[in-house]
Formats: structure tokens, sequence, C-alpha cells
């Protein structure tokens, strides 16, 4: 990361005094490197939502300089991915992709079914990181949301330690580089630690300033779990807002207006959105934020700045444990159980 120290940029008003440390624009390098060796790009792009735009979206960050992509089944976009790759002509080898397993799939007949036809949509011979997306086991078929006429969620009979077992042995098979797991509580993590064979190399899983799980963070770090942080925005879209199961939780401020992070953000010449970012970074988490417009998605991509402790410690006020994504109650499985931020807590 290049940094030029200048007092000579100074803000209006009364900040006038201070000066504003200016960043040369760059993209960044950074990697870490997973428990299997693996190195992961810092910096991911997502694709949750508005898919049709998706293709072109992925192309723009492609030739911005992502080199990590997130996708997942449920999504609906991993085929958009392919053709992106595909025009934006990136070699293979300098990409890092990631997809989801989808809860339909769990029974251990179905895992690498699934996987191959992830494979085959996002036209890879391999999957760099293949995830569980949640716990939960919905009932076995092509119905993605398997819903009774009750309108409950009908659960499979096969627990994720079967499916994780399953998912391991892709990974003796060359088929996934790394597995890992999503939306995971801490005791469903321990569980898999128990009875499996492979230490998830990932754990994608929400995490902003709002939302800070401290405890659970330096657990799995002890444990050798990279974190992925998802909705690393708090998710600025209209998702959380439209619905049903999120009933008025995203009704607060909007991560990107706080005004700790602005203030932060004149600082070093950023946006509040790219201290959200490097918050993640500094903390040693890789983040995978989304959009489809194309100067965000740059600005996104130079977010591996430094931050001071003084702004680390004034983010580490922002923790509100506001949790976004907490589908416990149509997915009829509560999630997060001893966790910060449960809804049903
Ligand atoms: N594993 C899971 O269960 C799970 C759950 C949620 C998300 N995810 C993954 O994580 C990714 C990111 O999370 P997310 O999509 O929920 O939310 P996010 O990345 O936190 O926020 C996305 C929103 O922020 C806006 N945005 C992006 N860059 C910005 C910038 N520089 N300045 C201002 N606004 C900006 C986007 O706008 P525009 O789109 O209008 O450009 C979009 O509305 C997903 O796409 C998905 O790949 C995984």
């Amino acid at each position: 990361m290049s940094f030029a120290s200048t007092p000579r940029v100074l803000l209006r008003g009364a900040a006038q005094t201070r000066p504003v440390r200016t960043f040369q624009r760059s993209i960044s390098n950074k990697t870490y490197t997973l428990n299997n060796g693996t190195k992961l790009p810092a910096i991911g792009f997502g694709t949750f939502q508005d898919k049709e735009q998706q293709e072109s979206a992925v192309y723009n960050a492609l030739n911005a300089g992502f080199k990590h992509i997130d996708t997942a089944k449920v999504y609906d976009t991993e085929e958009f991915i392919g053709r992106a790759i595909r025009k934006a002509g990136v070699a293979r080898k300098d990409l890092f992709l990631t997809t989801k397993l989808w809860c339909n799939s769990f029974h251990p007949d179905d895992v690498e079914p699934a996987l191959d036809e992830a494979l085959s949509k996002l036209d890879t011979p391999y999957i760099d990181l293949f995830l569980m997306h949640y716990p939960c086991t919905f009932k076995r078929g092509d119905e993605r949301f398997p819903k009774g006429s009750d309108g409950v969620m009908q659960m499979g009979d096969t627990t994720y330690v079967d499916t994780w077992k399953a998912m391991e042995q892709l990974v003796r098979k060359g088929k996934a580089k790394a597995i890992g797991v999503s939306n995971f509580s801490k005791s469903e993590v321990q569980n898999l630690l128990d009875n499996g064979s492979v230490v998830p190399a990932v754990h994608q899983m929400e995490l902003h300033p709002y939302l800070q799980q401290k405890d659970f963070v330096s657990w799995q770090k002890s444990k050798g779990i990279h974190m992925m942080q998802f909705s690393p925005l708090g998710n600025q879209n209209n998702f959380y807002r439209d619905i049903y199961w999120a009933s008025g939780k995203a009704d607060s401020i909007r991560l990107i207006d706080e005004p700790i992070l602005k203030e932060i953000g004149k600082k070093y010449g950023k946006s509040p959105a790219q201290v959200a970012l490097a918050w993640g970074l500094a903390n040693g988490r890789s983040v995978i934020s989304k959009s489809v417009i194309d100067w965000q998605i740059k600005q996104n991509l130079e977010s591996d700045f430094p931050l001071d402790a003084e702004d680390m410690d004034k983010i580490a006020t922002l923790d509100k444990k506001l949790r976004l994504n907490d589908p416990s109650s149509a997915y009829n499985w509560k999630l997060y159980s001893d966790l910060e931020g449960a809804w049903s807590t």
C-alpha cells in the first residue's frame, strides 16, 4: 500500500487545521493464506441480489481488478458469473471462486451432484471454496424452500455433519480446494470440529461495525478458521427492509451514513464504505462487498489502508449487535443460538 502523507490538503470550516492524508489510488493485492495453504484475496465481490445485472457487474469487477467472486446456488448468479469470466478473459489460475451448497442438497448423495452443477454453470473444473450455506437441512428435492401446506419449512433427515463429511470427499477428489461454512453458531462449528476430519477453512458470516462478535471471532481464530465478512457494508439495499422475516430490523441508520465512519473517512480521504472495509481488513478478515455501480466497485477495491488505533477504538464503540440476516423463523431452525444479535434471544 503506497501512502503519501501530506499536510497540504485541508478540510474546510471547523476541521481546517486538521490535515487530510491522501492515499494514492491503489487497488488491494492483499491475500490471506487459509488453513489448507491456498491464498484468498482479501477484498472479494458479492453477487447476492440484482441477478440480471450480475453479468455486467462481475465483468466490471474483474476488469477493475477483483480476484475473488462470491456466489451461491440460491443466488442464481453462477451462470452469469461464468459468462462474465469468459468475456473478461481472466485466467482461471488468477481467480478465486466461492460458491455455496443450498439446504435442499444436504443429503450426502446430493452434495457432489450439486457441486458438479455449480462447476458446469461457472464453467470451471474446480471451486476454490465450497461453503455450506446454512446449518439447516431442508427436505431433499428440487424445491429450494420446501414448505408444507401449513407454510412451515419441511426439514431433511440428514445432519450437517453428514453433509460436511460428503464435502470433505470433494476436497480429496480435487473438485473443491477448500471447504467451509456460513451462518453457523459456535456450537455448530464445534460439532464439526469434534466430528469432522477437516477444519473449516473459512466461516462466511455477517460481520460489520454494527455486529462485531468479538468473542466468537477470537475463538474461531484460535481454531484456524478464517473469517470472511458478508454484508461488510451492513447491506445498504432494500432486501432486509422488504423481506417479511426481517420485520423492521434493518430500519435503523445505514452503516454508510454513520457519522463516526464519515468523520474517520475524512481523515484519510476515504468514504465511510471504505472505512468499513478497511476495518475488516485491519482485523485480519476478508470482505465481500456487493455493488452493481461501477464507481462503487472501483472504490471498494481501494479500501486497503491502515487505520490508526484511535480510529479502531472509535469503530469499536459502534457495536450495536445489529444482525440483519436471521431467517430462523422462515427456515424452521434457531440460527445463531449462542451468538450476539440473534433475533430470538
Ligand atoms: N452467506 C450468506 O448467507 C450471505 C448473506 C448475505 C450476503 N452474502 C454475500 O456477501 C455479499 C455482500 O453482502 P450484501 O450484498 O448483503 O451487502 P453489502 O456488500 O454490505 O452492501 C451492499 C449494498 O451496498 C451498496 N454499496 C456497495 N459499495 C458501496 C459504496 N462504495 N458506497 C456506497 N454504497 C455501496 C450496494 O449498492 P449497489 O448494489 O446499488 O451498487 C448495495 O446496496 C453478498 O453479495 C453475498 O455475496 C452472503
